[in-house]
């Protein structure tokens, strides 16, 4: 694999940069804070997205970058003689991913989701193994040389990414743990076959027992509904007779009560009359009374109107004669001295005369009025005796207090039998309809008389006794109510069967749960020891894997450095701690006895073959590394002797990366990227 060049625009401090990636070693130079880091995260970041970023998503756009603007970032490599070039963008304000891949010029993918697959199914590497077998830190190498043994194991294992197989081992032992805990729970809810068997069977017991019963309620259910069947018959038979029984009886009731009507009726009439034959004799006096009772009205009636009339007379007098004094008296107001008198004509001549004459007419008047004032009085009064009356006045009114008083006692006397008389002669003249009516009467009071008798006949022969009818109903009845609660019990009988029945099967299917559970407890402790098993393979695969990539790493590392120390030195060996000893002239010494510059050199050989072992099983070439900072505390000897032996890798890596803010070295780099930063915190490249 080869990087071609990297195109970056508004990635964190880059605005908008392009770099090539030539053969040979390559110098990234520049001062603490420049960006140099950021090339690399950014070229892994075009690969594997933002996983492999340092920040979140956000972080990662310039900060001084317009808002809407995109991040984008374009790798250009050679993998296996093809040229591929990746584009990874996120676009504006909301920082949707996007992502694109082509192959020798023809697109592959063009969605994130397709790019990161491609990826995956191109470099057949996840991100950590990646960065492991193309990166090499200083922090690492420092790992190598300066931790205790059981720290640099740590790391070597976690670089080989040995550690994966312990999570895998210890997910299959959490597994194993939860299986055995289903089995204890599922064991806790387990039941005794024996019992819930003979529990079984004692429902089976129940449910025979209560078939029998059944059994016997029905023979009695057909028993008790042959005997309602004979007590049905005769009840019929028997209501047929009643109802017959019930029609003539009312029958006899609704004659007898109109009999009774009629028998009333009949009294009724004869004492009528009875009554009608007394006041017959009463009649011919009753009539006398009423014709002098009718003579002696009219009598009355004529003097009343004589002495009415009279008053009326005396009333219209009075009312003339009360003209007859106003109307004098307003001629006297008239009156005056020297005038003619406007009675008779003559000249007044004596005034006093004629006032006097006035005064006199006046009294003539008045006396007159006295007198038939006290004449009305006296004939409004009926006591006054006659004598005391004028007696022109009884004349001419025919009038006679006296007979007056009489005829009125007389009528007194007579007024009851007359008002009497009227009704009396009606009631007499009804005689006749009387008869007749009783006549009708009687004739009917024979016809009923002959229907009842007949009615009586015909009850006679209905053969109804109450005593048997009551008899015959109330077996009846009770055959009924027998049967109705047999019924009842054959119901009740059924459902407590059925629920036996109901509770058998429950049970059966308690036994299959329990068979069921008890074979899930088997399997799931089966399992468990399966994973049991698998840990120990693991684990002894785990150690197998350390046994065998130990002598590979060694025999990797050595032929590096014999090669970087052009033959000086034979190789390396490490022992179980990945602690190095070198070979010289054949003979196996601790790393100690060596120089910094050699140690630090088997070192990075160290590294450089934990790099080919972890890139060996993709098929990858590990055709370029990247060195990020390996100068640690060296001298600019040995920062010498590491760049000489650099050159010498070339054989195993087409490009060599070195990541450096050490200036001194840019003399001796074949090439060299400079990274600045500007005083707006942009950087820029130079190459
Ligand atoms: N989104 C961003 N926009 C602008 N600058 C950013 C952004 N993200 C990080 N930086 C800056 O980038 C710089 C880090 O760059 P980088 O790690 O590449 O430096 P370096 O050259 O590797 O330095 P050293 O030699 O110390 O390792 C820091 O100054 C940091 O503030
Ligand atoms: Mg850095």
């Amino acid at each position: 694999m080869r990087l071609i060049s990297l195109k970056l625009k508004n990635y964190r401090q880059f605005k908008h940069t392009e770099i090539e990636f030539p053969d040979g070693v390559i110098g990234i130079v520049g001062l603490n804070g420049a960006g140099k880091s950021t090339i690399i995260e950014a070229i892994a970041w075009v690969l594997y997205g933002n996983n492999a970023a340092r920040t979140d998503k956000q972080g990662i756009k310039r900060a001084g970058a317009a808002p809407s603007s995109s991040v984008e970032g374009t790798l250009e490599l050679e993998v296996g003689g093809t040229a591929y070039k990746i584009t990874r963008l996120l676009k504006g304000q909301s920082q949707t991913g996007a992502g694109s891949i082509t192959a020798n010029g023809k697109i592959i993918a063009d969605s994130v989701r397709g790019l990161d697959k491609e990826i995956q199914y191109l470099l057949n590497m996840d991100y950590p193994s990646f960065t492991t077998s193309f990166l090499a830190k200083q922090k690492e190498l420092n790992a190598l040389s300066d931790l205790t043994p059981k720290q640099r194991k740590d790391v070597i294992i976690r670089m080989l990414r040995i550690d994966s197989i312990d999570k895998a081992i210890d997910l299959i032992r959490k597994e194993a743990r939860e299986k055995k805990l289903e089995a204890e729970v599922l064991r806790k809810s387990l039941k005794d076959d024996n019992i819930l068997t003979s529990e079984k069977q004692a429902l089976v017991i129940q449910v025979e027992k209560q078939k029998e019963k059944g059994l016997l309620i029905e023979k009695e259910v057909k028993k008790l509904e042959k005997e309602l069947a004979a007590f049905t018959e005769k009840f019929n038979e028997e209501r047929k007779i009643y109802e017959d029984f019930a029609t003539k009886d009312k029958e006899k009731a609704q004659l007898e009560a109109r009999m009774t009507g009629l028998k009333k009726r009949e009294e009724e009439l004869k004492e009528e009359l009875e009554d009608i034959g007394k006041l017959e004799k009463e009649l011919s006096s009753l009539e006398k009374a009423a014709k002098e009772y009718s003579d002696l009205e009219k009598k009355e009636r004529r003097l009343a109107a004589g002495r009415e009339q009279k008053i009326e007379f005396i009333e219209s007098r009075l009312e003339d004669l009360r003209a007859e004094y106003k109307r004098i008296q307003e001629k006297e107001k008239l009156l005056r001295p020297g005038e003619e008198c406007p009675t008779c004509g003559q000249p007044l001549k004596n005034f006093q005369k004629i006032k006097e004459h006035f005064a006199l007419e006046k009294d003539k008047v008045e006396v007159e009025a006295k007198k038939l004032k006290a004449q009305k009085a006296l004939l409004e009064d009926e006591k006054t005796p006659k004598k005391e009356l004028s007696k022109e006045l009884v004349e001419e009114m025919k009038f006679d207090p006296a007979e007056h008083k009489k005829i009125m006692q007389r009528m007194e006397k007579l007024e009851a039998a007359a008002e009497r008389f009227p009704r009396v002669q009606a009631k007499v003249e009804e005689k006749k309809k009387t008869e007749t009516n009783l006549k009708k009467i009687n004739s009917e009071i024979t016809v009923f008389e002959t229907k009842l008798k007949d009615i009586l006949l015909q009850l006679k022969e209905i053969p109804y006794d109450k005593k048997k009818h009551q008899k015959i109903t109330d077996d009846f009845n009770s055959s009924k109510e027998l049967l109705d609660a047999k019924f009842h019990e054959r119901n009740e009988a059924r459902i407590t069967l059925a629920k036996i029945e109901g509770e058998i099967k429950a049970k059966e299917q308690e036994i299959k749960d329990n068979a069921l559970a008890r074979k899930s407890i088997e399997e799931t402790i089966k399992t468990q020891e399966e994973r049991n098993r698998l840990v120990d393979i693991m684990i002894e695969y785990r150690t197998h894997l350390i046994s065998r990539i130990q002598p590979e790493l060694a025999d990797i590392s050595g032929r590096l450095f014999t090669e970087l120390t052009n033959g000086k030195y034979q190789g390396v060996d490490l022992d179980e701690d990945y602690e190095m000893h070198i070979f010289d002239t054949g003979i196996k010494y601790p790393i100690g006895r060596f120089s910094g510059g050699e140690a630090d050199l088997a070192n990075l050989c160290l590294r450089l073959a934990i790099s080919q072992l972890i890139a060996a099983p993709t098929g990858i070439d590990t055709g370029f590394i990247i060195l990020d900072e390996i100068f640690g505390s060296q001298d600019l000897q040995r920062k010498g002797a590491i760049m000489d032996a650099l050159t010498q890798l070339s054989r195993q890596f087409r490009q060599i990366i070195l990541i450096t803010h050490v200036e001194e070295i840019k003399d001796s780099l074949e090439h060299v990227i400079e990274v600045s930063e500007d005083e707006e915190g942009v950087s820029h490249i130079r190459q």
